[in-house]
């Protein structure tokens, strides 16, 4: 995903965004910390003093579109006389830590997710360096509590719309999943800070919310867990409407769906990612349900919150993938006729127990599953459409 914004100061920043929408409000964030910090933001590269890349880790693919990027700003800047101060920062910066700058020299500094509230004095430590090319390297990646004051900034892209955090990281160990590890365990924000943050852009004319997690369901701080969040969230004076993304199968309640169904502020929209059909490979990814389970949840969904939209994630060739455990995925693809599903081929992640297995399901068949798959749902959006 591309995400770049603009405002005119002082100091230039360039900053491209990948990934989920964790990653686009982790963007949102050093906006706003580098705007109080006397910065402007910029949208044109070669305006730029800084330029920062928000990356991702989920998936090879992403990542190789940094490193290529990296190489990219390498040779645009190469036979420049000012040369800008180049950032990692993000779910790479904390997957690869130092190592960036062996691969990529051209990069000045490394920051991790949990660490991006240390971006505007590293930049301006930097900055003020009479130092040769290239001869100073920071990272930092050793971050676990981001200050809760980065979130009250008031800095949000859209004027119409917030994404507010409600938990970082994630303290489940899906087998292929790199978030645990760049990431960090789970940590709820205070919902007397969350609401607070709400109230706040609701003052600033924002009326549409989208509540962020890797596992919302998880939610729990002192006496409030993810329902009673929703419930003080939906009696926000001025909020017109508001979701949240992503569920967790294993987490997601009866409860849920009714507050879901009574809350009228609330969108009937649920992301609960099945990732797999098959009871085998749902074992090995560690996901803590069965297919039966999740047919029964959505069967529940649907009863009791009327109308509401189901969208779903699913990984194709898994390790030790078989034809069978793919008919399974395929078979529950058609019977539960998702409104919108994201298919993806497995992609092996360092830092994860699959990695261990052997990525024996070949590209091409891969390619195959991913195909049949898309095609599937294509039919079953279509057929809704109608
Ligand atoms: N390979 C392929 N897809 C993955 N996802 C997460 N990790 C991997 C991986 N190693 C997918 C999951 C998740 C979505 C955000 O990305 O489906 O729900
Ligand atoms: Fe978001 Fe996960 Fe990618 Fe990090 S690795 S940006 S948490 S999708």
């Amino acid at each position: 995903m591309y995400f770049s914004l603009g405002l005119k100061m002082n100091k230039k920043v360039f900053i491209q965004t990948f990934g989920c929408q964790m990653n686009v409000r982790d963007t949102e964030v050093i906006c706003g910390l580098l705007e109080k910090a006397g910065y402007q933001m910029t949208e044109e590269l070669n305006h730029a003093d800084i330029i920062l890349f928000n990356t991702c880790s989920v998936r090879q693919h992403a990542e190789d579109k940094v490193w290529s990027q990296l190489g990219e700003i390498r040779k645009k800047f190469s036979c420049r006389k000012r040369i800008p101060l180049l950032g990692v920062i993000g779910c790479m910066a904390q997957n690869y830590k130092e190592e960036i700058f062996k691969r990529a020299p051209n990069v000045d500094f490394v920051v991790g997710p949990s660490d991006i509230h240390k971006i505007p004095d590293i930049i301006k430590r930097l900055s003020a360096q009479h130092y040769p090319l290239n001869a100073i390297k920071v990272w930092q990646t050793n971050g676990n509590i981001r200050p809760e004051e980065i979130y009250h900034t008031g800095f949000y892209q859209d004027k119409e719309h917030a994404y507010v955090v409600i938990s970082e990281g994630c303290s489940n160990a899906c087998s292929y999943c790199v978030v645990p590890y760049v990431r960090g365990q789970l940590r709820n924000r205070n919902y007397k800070d969350i609401l607070n943050e709400i109230k706040e852009a609701v003052d600033l004319g924002i009326n549409k919310f989208t509540l962020l997690g890797q596992n919302v369901n998880a939610y729990q701080y002192e006496d409030v867990n993810f329902v009673k969040l929703v419930e003080r969230v939906e009696r926000v004076k001025q909020l017109k409407e508001f979701s949240f993304i992503t569920s967790h199968p294993k987490d997601t309640t009866f409860d849920l769906f009714r507050v879901m169904a009574d809350c009228e502020k609330l969108k009937k929209y649920l992301h609960l990612p099945v990732q797999s059909g098959s009871d085998r490979i749902l074992r090995l990814m560690h996901r803590g349900y069965t297919r039966k389970f999740y047919l029964d949840l959505i069967n529940s969904y649907r009863k009791i919150v009327k109308g509401g939209v189901l969208t779903t994630d699913i990984i194709v060739g898994f390790p030790t993938e078989s034809r069978q455990d793919f008919e399974d995925t395929y078979d529950l693809v058609k019977k539960i006729e998702f409104d919108a599903a994201y298919i993806f081929k497995y992609s092996p992640r360092p830092h994860t127990e699959a990695q261990r297995l052997p990525d024996d399901v070949p590209k091409a068949e891969k390619e195959r599953r991913h195909r049949l798959i898309l095609e599937l749902q294509k039919n079953i959006s279509n057929k809704k459409c109608q």
